[in-house]
């Protein structure tokens, strides 16, 4: 079997798809294995769950240093002191400098609540049904030096219903979020996903009949 891709996590709050990329790494065929965890905010739910399950939890306080780089500088000694290979945003608010990014160029990926390049930046789901989109969802991208820009790997797609809120709709997307995100790192990690040109290429038969209508009524094809 080929060596699992050493993969660090950054966060910033509770952690909820970093827990779902740990809860499939777990699985022995599972191509990449969660080496360490990094939040900007020592208080982070998720940092303490990461290290409750036995993971390198590491807080480096964005506060704490002077510049942006000075903290960049510290979180990535963190990650290449791990051995980390492959970085992955997981609700991580901080803006990374160009500097960053180029370090991790080709090698760090984020998954962000909207269908890009629809709505990057806050507030995805109130945009979204301030727009009266029917169809929502959430990205997984590389990430290139303008946010929540980057090749798209890939994407998930929720109806959005009458009466939904901010909340009801987010609640709705994270779940993909969680299916989608484990998913996007296997491809990457297991060389099926393969950035070539700026864009995405899936070295793989793919499943070509799914479809999402929305709203789903009154059809019968
Ligand atoms: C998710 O909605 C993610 O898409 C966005 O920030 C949120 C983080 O949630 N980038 P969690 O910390 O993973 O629970």
């Amino acid at each position: 079997m080929k060596p699992r891709r050493r993969v660090g996590v950054l966060i910033s709050g509770r952690g909820s798809n970093m827990m779902a990329l740990v809860e499939a790494a777990r699985a022995p065929d599972y191509p990449a294995e969660i080496v360490c965890v990094a939040s900007n905010r020592p208080a982070a739910a998720g940092l303490a769950w990461a290290h409750e399950q036995g993971i390198a939890a590491h807080a480096v306080d964005h506060k704490a240093y002077a510049t942006r780089e000075a903290f960049e500088e510290a979180l990535h000694a963190v990650l290449e002191g791990q051995g980390v290979e492959m970085v992955a945003c997981a609700g991580f608010m901080r803006l990374m400098t160009p500097g960053f990014v180029a370090r991790w160029a080709g090698r760090m990926i984020n998954i962000h609540p909207s269908l890009l390049p629809l709505y990057p930046g806050l507030h995805t789901h109130a945009r979204a049904i301030a727009d009266g989109v029917r169809i929502a969802g959430c990205t997984v991208h590389y990430v290139v030096a303008e946010m929540d820009a980057g090749p798209i790997i890939a994407q998930g797609a929720v109806p959005v219903i009458d009466g939904d809120t901010p909340d009801s709709l987010a609640d709705r997307i994270l779940h993909l979020e969680h299916v989608i995100y484990p998913r996007a790192l296997a491809l990457v990690a297991s060389g099926t996903a393969r950035l070539e040109n700026e864009r995405v290429n899936i070295l793989s038969d793919v499943n070509q009949s799914g479809r999402l209508i929305s709203p789903d009524v009154g059809g019968s094809s």
